[in-house]
């Protein structure tokens, strides 16, 4: 038996909710999952070239977890091996959950394998636990927007749908940040100040969000506890944010650790318009990169072929 799953890629923080927004965009790869003698990992696309194809390949690792947590008889279907198919579609260490998507998608495809012996719940709870923050694997999962809080009994997460269509512009440059790098120029702690200040606009973003007052955005997404830190890594970053507001988005923000940058809009053209300034403005830097402007994905992860 073959199993393919569709899984999107994210992205997290959107500025002032640091470790705990999560919206799942509609930029999709693809898993793809089969028993086998020994073990097989095929990778195309995004990071063909430099992804690993053996045990130590985040896919390998999720799956051998997951095999490591149930039952001997519960996995005994790949207990010999598997064949791993990653097709990636969308670009890999750029803050866009490329290995929260491999995560996910690996563990829905061993999951419908095995005949589904973990709840969405519990593979969160998993997910969460090997990528290390739950933002990014809620939204792959789940779709939508979600707002995501690890515990010690699992992730406590509410997944919801903006009442309007939103379009989100995102530039892309050239270069390449691994998450580990990005966390490590994050202080320890912070003032009370940063704190107070984060703490309202990421209400104020979820507020915002879920009733469509998309005129909030621009602050709700402004942020203290981490951009300002990965400015350090993307000197441009004010100036991008700048052009895109000029241009009219509603709100812009760091994808994930970077170096995406993610602008919000309620108009498809105007989005293109707002990529086209960035795009600009990340060039009159010095710096190479392209734009896709994107919507939400509401369904998350998803058993798209099963045979
Ligand atoms: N919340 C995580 C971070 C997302 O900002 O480090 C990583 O994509």
């Amino acid at each position: 038996m073959t199993v393919t799953v569709q899984v999107p890629a994210t992205t997290a923080n959107l500025g002032s909710g640091f470790d705990a927004v999560g919206v799942a965009l509609s930029w999709h790869s693809f898993v793809t999952l089969e028993p086998c003698d020994n073990l097989i990992v095929e990778v195309i696309g995004e990071g063909e070239k430099e992804i690993a194809r053996n045990e130590n390949n985040i896919a390998v690792k999720t799956i051998m977890e997951l095999q490591r947590r149930l039952p001997k008889d519960v996995t005994e279907r790949i207990s010999k091996g598997f064949r791993l198919r990653l097709d990636n579609r969308f670009p890999i260490t750029r803050g866009l959950g490329s290995s929260a998507a491999v995560r996910v998608g690996a563990l829905v495809a061993a999951n419908s394998l095995l005949g589904e012996p973990l709840s969405i719940d519990q593979l969160l709870k998993l997910a969460s636990e090997l990528e290390g923050h739950a933002d990014n694997v809620a939204a792959a999962l789940l779709g939508g927007i979600v707002v995501a809080v690890p515990t010690k009994e699992g992730v406590t997460c509410v997944r919801f749908l903006p009442p309007l269509d939103l379009h989100i512009a995102l530039l892309i440059p050239d270069f390449s940040l691994k998450t580990e790098k990005a966390r490590a120029v994050l202080p320890v702690s912070v003032t009370l100040t940063d704190a107070v200040f984060n703490l309202g606009r990421a209400a104020l973003l979820v507020a915002s969000l879920s009733t469509g007052q998309i005129d909030r955005l621009k602050v709700a997404m402004q942020d203290r506890l981490h951009q300002p830190y990965r400015q350090s890594f993307m000197p441009w970053l004010t100036e991008v944010f700048e052009s895109a507001l000029n241009a009219g988005a509603l709100g812009v923000h760091l994808s994930g650790s970077g170096p995406t940058i993610a602008a919000w809009c309620d108009d498809k053209s105007r989005a293109e318009t707002v990529a086209e300034a960035m795009w600009q403005s990340l060039k009159g830097a010095g710096v190479r990169g392209f734009w896709r402007v994107v919507d939400l994905d509401n369904q998350g992860a998803k058993v798209v072929q099963r045979g």
